[in-house]
């Protein structure tokens, strides 16, 4: 069967030929519909981030997958279901965390995660995984279902966030997203429809006319350009906010987020940057945390009641938003177009068959 594999650092993916998984005891093998790209699947093709299965010298990428049970090989699954595989895996069969299903809690070493680091992806016609592994997805779903997985990102963070400020009554009215790729506006569409948060903004760093910022005003929000605004001048430029979801990567983000909440707000942070050393004014900042009851936290993937709910948020929002969202999905013979990161690319999929 074909693949799409890449040797982290060099550059380009490629179409590989590899042969169909058998499913072990307590697997489906799954005949995958469409695998969506993301920021990370970009990071790991520039060798940035993630890494190799124990002695292989390519991964097979993808983990925003979607597909259709083959063969439920005799699990509680029905042939012809559709399904979203989750993305961590137990590197010794199991571990506390996958016992108290918890995966995305593990720390390093205790999880692989499947097209990302020590496990291969769903790039590929087919894949097996265990049963408690796959998500079921109504089947008016099927062709949007590779944005559940990052769906459920934001299910988990907004989780988190609400957690942290669960001592006190707090009712969020405004919502900032760093970030206009394809995870912020997901966010952002979470925030102003599923959460309906009254006032939310999202940043990004592009010139209009600009397809992101079209879907951007089009939710309702307000677009923020980090060249005429840095974050920590947000409250001056427009107002200080309840939530700030960065999902930029870009490093001092995480520091002008103190400075962009409100009292008693909570900043999350998504993004994965590498190493950046420069100057922050650390007392200003522990005191801004501590004298305005702040709260800043990080968060990574998610538990499979996190895809449950994204499969619900998936359903509420509008087609209109995902229509814009989704600027690409390409068969096998052009899946090189899926990896390109032009202006007016926001989130493409590889589509290995159709639902
Ligand atoms: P993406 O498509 O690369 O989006 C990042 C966006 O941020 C881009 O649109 C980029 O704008 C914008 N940006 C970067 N620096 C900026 C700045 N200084 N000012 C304004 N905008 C800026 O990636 P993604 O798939 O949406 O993911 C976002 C981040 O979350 C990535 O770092 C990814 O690794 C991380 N992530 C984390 C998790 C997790 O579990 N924690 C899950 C998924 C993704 P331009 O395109 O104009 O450069
Ligand atoms: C994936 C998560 C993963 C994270 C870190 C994200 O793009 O969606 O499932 O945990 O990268 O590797
Ligand atoms: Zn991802």
């Amino acid at each position: 069967m074909k693949a799409i594999a890449v040797e982290p650092g060099a550059g380009t993916p490629d179409l590989v030929e590899i042969p169909r998984p058998e499913p072990g005891p307590g697997e489906a093998l799954v005949r995958t519909l469409r695998v969506g790209v993301d920021g990370t699947d970009h990071e790991v093709i520039a060798g940035h981030h993630g890494g190799l299965p124990d002695g292989e010298d390519r991964l097979i990428l993808g983990h925003e997958a979607v597909g259709v049970v083959e063969d439920p090989n005799g699990t509680d699954l029905e042939q012809g279901q559709c399904v979203v595989p989750t993305v961590r895996r137990a590197p010794n069969g199991t571990n506390e965390y996958f016992e108290r299903g918890e995966p995305d809690m593990a720390p390093e070493g205790e999880y692989v995660e499947r097209g990302i680091v020590g496990d291969h992806g769903f790039m590929a016609e087919y894949f097996t995984s265990p049963a408690e592994f796959l998500v079921s997805v109504p089947d008016d779903l099927a062709a949007l279902g590779f944005l559940v997985e990052p769906i459920s990102i934001s299910e988990k963070a907004i989780d988190h966030a609400a957690a942290s400020r669960s001592a006190f009554e707090w009712s969020p009215e405004s919502a900032l997203v760093l970030g206009n790729g394809s995870l912020g506006l997901l966010t952002l569409a979470m925030f102003e429809d599923v959460l309906e948060i009254d006032r939310t903004y999202c940043l990004g760093r592009r010139d209009r006319p600009d397809p992101s910022i079209d879907i951007i005003e089009s939710l309702g929000a307000t677009y923020v350009d980090s060249r005429e605004t840095p974050v920590s001048e947000i409250p001056d430029e427009y107002e200080a906010v309840d939530v700030v979801y960065e999902a930029t990567g870009y490093a001092k983000h995480a520091f002008e987020t103190i400075e962009a909440l409100a009292p008693n707000g909570v900043g999350v942070l998504l993004g994965v940057p590498g190493p950046w050393e420069f100057d922050v004014d650390g007392g200003r900042l522990h005191r801004e945390l501590v004298l305005h009851n702040k709260a800043l936290l990080g968060t990574v993937n998610s538990h499979r009641g996190h895809f449950e709910a994204a499969v619900d948020t998936l359903s509420q929002l509008p087609r209109s938003f995902t229509d814009d969202l989704v600027t690409g999905v390409y068969g096998l013979d052009e899946f090189e177009t899926a990896f390109e990161t032009d202006d007016d690319v926001i989130k493409t999929a590889i589509e290995f068959a159709s639902a």
